[in-house]
């Protein structure tokens, strides 16, 4: 997959809904509820982490649930990229950017939404036709105000900012120009997951997917 085939379908998820839920999932039980559950309040795209053991399992439960789009965050190596590929995982989601990992991506056909934090990191992947990024960690990084200045220069570059952002932070990300969608762990809070509380992530789902932008 060339990458601006790439940058058109990472582009397609993240216009799916306005916030894209950043999933750790420790038990293989919660993957199909927690996925019904978002995907019932109009979060369609879900990226699971692969940061704990169930994450690869978690995908599989969750590519059979109607309506969603299931992708795997935490793409660090080519082997992530043919693990989540394998697991059905329909886009990749990275911190950085490394020549392996997005050659990886290429080559399995994985469309990624590659990380970048700095103009340079952005500057790079654009030159390797990258035009849709994810910005990590983007409240430590420079937040809304950053993204602001970066589109002056660089406006065609788009943004699925993620890191400490909450439901108060995400309007002011998504006012901005250069920004397509946010990505957040605040609609799967743990506690409720641990409670088995699918109703409470379903209202945290409806209270984001109904964010203007
Ligand atoms: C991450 O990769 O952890 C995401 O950026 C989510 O960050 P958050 O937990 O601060 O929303």
């Amino acid at each position: 997959m060339t990458p601006a085939d790439q940058s058109l379908k990472a582009a397609a998820i993240c216009r799916l809904a306005p916030v894209v839920p950043v999933l750790v999932i420790d038990d293989l039980a919660h993957a199909r509820p927690l996925a019904e559950a978002l995907v019932a309040g109009g979060l369609l795209a879900l990226e699971v982490t692969l940061r704990t053991p169930a994450a690869l399992d978690a995908i599989r439960a969750m590519a059979e649930v109607p309506g969603g789009v299931v992708g795997a965050g935490t793409l660090l190596t080519p082997a992530d990229v043919k693990a989540a590929k394998a697991a059905g995982a329909k886009f990749g989601v990275s911190p950085g950017a490394t020549d392996r990992l997005i050659a990886a991506c290429e080559d399995e056909g994985l469309p990624l939404l590659p990380g970048a934090a700095t103009a340079s990191e952005i500057m790079a992947l654009l030159e390797k036709g990258y035009a849709v990024q994810k910005f990590f960690p983007a409240e430590q990084a420079g937040g809304a105000a950053y993204l602001k200045s970066i589109g002056s220069p660089i406006p065609q570059v788009s943004f699925c900012p993620t890191g400490g952002i909450s439901l108060k932070l995400a309007p002011g990300y998504l006012a901005l120009k250069n920004i397509l969608c946010v990505g957040g762990s605040w609609v799967a809070p743990k506690d409720a997951m641990a409670r088995g509380d699918w109703a409470a992530i379903t209202t945290l789902a409806r209270e984001a997917a109904a964010l203007s932008r």
